[in-house]
């Protein structure tokens, strides 16, 4: 395991964390490449949770170094807030905390904007977090209005940029939403002048960094976040998030080239869960999608929200699964399955009467899309305490193969529950 990347292949949410956390200590670096404080994942040691957002799941080890790199949106004073809860408890963040000069940085400005245009878009809401993430990386992407953490920590540079920005800001709300609360620039200097100070110590080049790691043969794993469906460019326009959050964006990320990955680690839910707005085939608004709520706790680790809960969607994980170029795959909560009589997996949609085994580009065409199942029996017993697959019941590993078959590729993780331990490894 030199160099390993774990994605989701799904709408996110698919427990990516605990497989990254398991795969730590193989590692010496965790790095997270993008999005920000959208993201949220759930860590579970020895009984102990742990909620991580920004802060690559590898702080839990200090003997690892967490990278923050250059694609990440970051909200300073979320990750301060992160870092301080974590210390708190025991761990200390050092030099073990790696942030990019280039990563770009969130403002209240984001804030209002979205807040703004998501109320305009009333039930066409994306349904965003926010977090203020999609009105950073628009301006990141126009370049005029954006500032990187490399400007926050030069503070001659900061304050130039800071009353430059935060005047077209508020010319534009003016504009937009008349009456509402400007951004003072000289309170936003002084807070994020603090943050500034508590987070220089930490900002490098972190391009360069790992490139260097590279060339000292480390062990590097790349953790992704939300999932390949909410990818801007491949997934359900527009409700996604505005990264490239399938495989294609560990190398825009991190500027590290995608042929150094030597394992793609694609993870699945054993079902499927989506938050927010927009399409999703298999969802159910019945007792059963309720029950696997209920069963795998599936409320927003960032937001709270109840996440929408339907059958394993085939199609949608294999097109995941295509375009992040996976090696193998992990299943997660399969245990939330136990108690359910029968299970369904999609295997095809029809569209218009067609049926296909391709992913919609369009979401118009997603959202007609009728699922075509096969159906399998459940298992009926409790797998939560498992060790090896030769012990699991002959359903359960009939709905991995069939996964597996479907997707095109090994199941070579199996989760059974939120501890490291309640992982078997099928190798
Ligand atoms: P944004 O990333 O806040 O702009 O939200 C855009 C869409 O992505 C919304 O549907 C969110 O619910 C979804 N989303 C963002 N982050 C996550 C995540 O970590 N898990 C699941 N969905 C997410």
């Amino acid at each position: 395991m030199a160099v390993t990347a774990v994605v989701g292949l799904q709408w996110g949410d698919e427990a990516k964390g605990k497989i990254v956390d398991l795969l730590t200590d193989r590692h010496d670096v965790v790095v997270r490449y993008l999005g920000g404080n959208n993201a949220g994942h759930t860590v579970v040691i020895r009984g102990e949770k742990y909620k991580l957002s920004l802060l690559p799941a590898g702080v839990l080890r200090p003997e690892v170094t967490s990278v923050i790199a250059a694609g990440v949106v970051l909200n300073p004073g979320a990750l301060l807030g992160e870092m301080d809860a974590i210390t708190k408890r025991g761990i200390p963040i050092s030099q073990n905390l790696l942030l990019s000069d280039r990563a770009h940085v969130i403002f209240p400005w984001h804030r209002a904007e979205e807040a703004m245009l998501e109320k305009k878009r009333g039930d066409d809401a994306i349904g965003t977090t926010m977090r203020g993430i999609g009105p950073c990386y628009r301006d990141k992407a126009g370049r005029t209005h954006a500032i990187r953490v490399g400007d926050l920590v030069r503070p001659d540079v900061f304050r130039k940029r800071v009353h430059e920005v935060a005047e077209h800001k508020n010319a534009k709300q003016s504009a937009l939403d008349p009456g509402s609360t400007l951004t003072d620039p000289e309170a936003v200097l002084a807070e994020y002048g603090r943050y500034a100070e508590r987070l220089k110590p930490h900002v490098v080049d972190t391009t360069a960094w790992l490139h260097k790691a590279l060339r000292d043969k480390r062990n590097i794993l790349f953790e992704g976040a939300q999932g390949s469906l909410l990818d801007v460019d491949h997934g359900t326009f527009p409700y996604v998030t505005s990264s490239n959050s399938s495989g294609c964006g560990i190398h825009a990320g991190s500027g590290v080239p995608e042929r150094a990955i030597e394992k793609m680690i694609g993870v699945v839910k054993a079902y499927t869960t989506r938050v927010g707005g927009g399409p999703c085939p298999t969802e159910l608004h019945d007792a059963i999608g309720q029950h696997i709520r209920d069963e795998g706790h599936e409320y927003g680790t960032v937001t709270g929200r109840p996440r929408r809960c339907g059958w394993f969607d085939a199609v949608a994980a294999s097109y995941g699964a295509r375009i992040s170029g996976i090696d193998c795959l992990a299943v997660m909560l399969l245990d939330v399955l136990s108690k359910l009589d029968t299970l369904q997996i999609c295997e095809a949609y029809e569209i218009d009467g067609e049926r296909t085994k391709e992913f919609p580009s369009h979401i118009t065409d997603l959202a007609k899309a009728q699922p075509v199942y096969r159906t399998l029996p459940g298992w009926k017993t409790d797998i939560s305490g498992l060790k090896k697959i030769a012990d699991f019941p002959k359903q359960a590993r009939a709905y991995l193969d069939t996964i597996s078959e479907l997707l095109e590729h090994r199941v070579e993780i199996v989760s059974i529950g939120p501890d490291r331990e309640q992982t078997v490894f099928v190798k």
